[in-house]
């Protein structure tokens, strides 16, 4: 629930992206926002009034002469009560008309009524975008304040390759979850550890931690959401790379500890969030072990370097955060670890609250003792962590 309770318009122009927006439609509402539909007559060409009246459960807007306002000012009422105007796909016809001020259909007129933030996700044949006109009129409206995200680059429905193509709906929900998080973050480099690290027995056998990253994703993505610069050094993971994310991948602990300490020195905070290998085979075999070759074979360890406290220690440590993950006597534990590695929070929870999952139960201990958040899906959690060490930095 990213976006709960914020109102937004969606505004849905001719083009045939258009039929992605209803896509859009579902994700923002998922996220728990209160979506309205405004559409241009072009549009209804693409998609009809009714698929985006089902997916948002309200009627949709179509003219400005709409009977069902009581004053006749569906402009005024509809984008008053918004707290951003998104308009997904833009078309060149459209963003020519609002960068002239134009008021020729409901939501253009709307656009010019409006009291909130307007984003446009234009989507339009690449020679239309580059045309000279166009890109008058994208200058226009980057000058007014209005943000455009995208086009991307790729195929087009007419065939041809090139910038002009409406970001996916997963993209644009992205743009809109960081256009509404406060950027306590700001300018900030984070760099981020998550999911489990490998250690190699042989080219095919290793020792590893259960660990989906989840939490360090949503970490990742939180951070981004806030303003931070992330990069974002993961173990072997079946998981996305967030948006805007810097991703290193590596694969056992020592390769972590190098892509981390290369990074340290830039960080002005430090989130430790992987379950890193404890110990590494120290007689790692180059060659697959047959079984039929001399009885159980002996497996030699030897102790992983600790990334977290390596970090804590450097001169000009950034601010360090780690993460307990305890089967029992989560406060004793955690804390005595907060003072070990000398880290001046740490994120503690029961395994049996959060492995694997989308949700978790998490409470933070810092100097001024244990802060229990209540459990939540771990974007949320990771958003409140976030908080807390903007505050506890100086930030907020
Ligand atoms: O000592 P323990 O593994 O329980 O500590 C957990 C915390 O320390 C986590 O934040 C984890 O990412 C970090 N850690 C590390 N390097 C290790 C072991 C743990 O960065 N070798």
């Amino acid at each position: 629930m990213e976006l709960q309770g914020k109102r937004i318009v969606l505004g849905v122009t001719g083009g045939i992206a258009a039929y992605k927006a209803a896509e859009l439609v579902r994700l923002l509402g998922k996220q728990g926002a209160d979506v309205q539909v405004a559409m241009t007559e072009g549009a209804t060409h693409f998609v009809t009034a009714t698929t985006f009246q089902a997916l948002s459960g309200k009627p949709v807007y179509l003219d400005q002469w709409d009977a069902r306002m009581p004053n006749a000012m569906a402009h005024i009422d509809l984008s008053r009560q918004a707290d951003l105007i998104l308009v997904a796909p833009a078309s060149a016809d459209f963003m020519a008309r609002i960068a002239n001020g134009l008021a020729d259909d409901l939501l253009a007129t709307m656009v010019l009524a409006r009291t909130c933030p307007l984003m446009l996700a234009p989507a339009m044949n690449r020679q239309m975008w580059e045309n000279s006109a166009t890109q008058r009129n994208v200058a226009t409206l980057a000058e007014d304040g209005v943000a455009l995200i995208g086009p991307a680059c790729g195929e087009q429905a007419c065939g041809e390759v090139g910038a002009g193509r409406m970001l996916e709906p997963e993209e644009i929900l992205e743009e809109v979850i960081t256009f509404f998080a406060p950027k306590v973050l700001s300018g900030k480099k984070v760099l981020i550890t998550a999911g489990p690290t490998f250690e190699a027995i042989d080219p095919v056998r290793g020792i590893t931690n259960l660990s989906s990253g989840r939490m360090g994703y949503a970490l990742a993505r939180a951070a981004q959401h806030t303003g931070a610069d992330v990069t974002l050094v993961s173990g072997p993971v079946a998981l996305p790379v967030p948006a805007g994310v810097c991703r290193v991948p590596v694969r056992s602990a020592l390769e972590m500890h190098e892509a981390v300490m290369q990074a340290a020195g830039q960080a002005d905070v430090f989130i430790a969030v992987a379950a890193v290998a404890d110990y590494r085979v120290a007689n790692a075999a180059d060659h697959k072990l047959k079984k039929d070759h001399g009885g159980v074979p002996a497996i030699e360890l030897v102790e992983n370097p600790d990334i977290l406290a390596d970090v804590a220690s450097l001169p000009a440590a950034p601010f360090c955060v780690g993460f307990a993950a305890e089967s029992q006597n989560l406060e004793a534990y955690a804390q005595a670890k907060r003072q070990k590695k000398k880290v001046p929070l740490i994120a503690g929870n029961l395994i049996q609250d959060g492995f694997g999952g989308d949700d978790n139960r998490i409470t933070l201990f810092d100097d001024q003792g244990a802060h229990p958040l209540v459990p939540a899906p771990k974007y949320v959690l990771a958003r409140q962590l976030i908080e807390h060490i903007a505050k506890l930095t100086g930030n907020r």
